[in-house]
């Protein structure tokens, strides 16, 4: 088992009142325990503010538990000492839908991608730029966006930048949070077939967020459902004769239209 997510609950105390002193507490996260294996992707989906984007940040440390364990390669995250900490943060990478903000608007692509190598190989400048070009060529982009800045780049392509920054440190877990949202439908496919051939190629584990049902259908071979910060759902989407059981997963599945067959023919 790569990660494993043992009753986490998340709870965010917030301010009602302006002169008040009155708080509310929300329950983001609750109660919800999953797993997932190297060589699997699993998806993610759910309403807005159902609890998706508060659980990765818990699973890669971003932000503490209320409640719960997370063991990654059957470690508990919070147990770490500062040197299994950085060895986490290599192995642990999160990409988010907003591909602006995610990269430095002043700095150079080439540099954005030098500093996560910096940061964590030991190995010469020439090494470093023969990654990043492999990594480049993986994610069918040009030389020569590497000398512009982000604001230079479509969004299609700061994506695939995102996305190459996540890939240099050979991550085994990966979190996709709604990074396809944003993008045309070419570029969607594009970006699926990736995420698909890294987890075929390298056996990186994936937890796939998504509001897009065909997308996640496509490449997740186990897909949660999140309602109100609970897992309610996990459907075997390797078994064609699955019987879902929840009715919000029935009515996320009847708004949209899974089955039209033109809908992922550019796959
Ligand atoms: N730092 C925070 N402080 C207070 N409340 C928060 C915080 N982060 C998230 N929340 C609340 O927790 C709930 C879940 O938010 P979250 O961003 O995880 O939802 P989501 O499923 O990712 O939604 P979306 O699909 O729109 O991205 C929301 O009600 C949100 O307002
Ligand atoms: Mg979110």
């Amino acid at each position: 088992m790569l990660i494993e997510a043992r009753n986490l609950s998340k709870i965010y105390k917030t301010k009602l009142s302006l002169v008040k002193s009155k708080n509310e507490t929300i329950k983001a996260v609750n109660d919800v325990s999953f797993s997932i294996d190297s060589n699997q992707i699993v998806g993610l989906v759910g309403e807005s503010g159902c609890g998706k984007s508060t659980l990765s940040r818990l699973l890669i440390r971003l932000e503490k538990p209320t409640e719960g364990v997370i063991k990654f390669n059957g470690e508990d995250i919070w147990k770490y000492n500062r040197g299994s900490l950085k060895e986490f943060r290599k192995k642990s990478q999160i990409i988010f839908q907003d591909t602006l903000t995610s990269l430095n608007p002043n700095m150079k692509i080439l540099d954005s991608l030098m500093e996560p190598l910096d940061n964590h190989f030991n190995i010469s400048r020439r090494e470093k730029l023969i990654k990043i070009d492999d990594i480049i060529s993986f994610v069918n982009l040009e030389e020569e966006l590497l000398y512009k800045y982000p604001g230079a780049l479509s969004g299609g392509e700061r994506q695939r930048i995102n996305i190459c920054r996540a890939l240099l440190l050979n991550p085994q877990f990966l979190i996709c949070d709604e990074i396809i949202s944003s993008l045309d439908v070419c570029t969607q496919a594009c970006i699926l077939n990736l995420i698909k051939k890294l987890n075929d190629l390298e056996g990186t584990g994936i937890l796939f967020i998504s509001h897009d049902i065909s997308a996640v259908k496509y490449i997740c071979s186990k897909i949660l459902v999140m309602y109100r910060g609970s897992i309610v759902e996990v459907m075997d989407n390797t078994n064609e004769n699955y019987k879902i059981k929840h009715p919000y997963t029935k009515s996320l599945l009847n708004s949209v239209p899974i089955d039209n067959p033109n809908k992922r023919n550019i796959i």
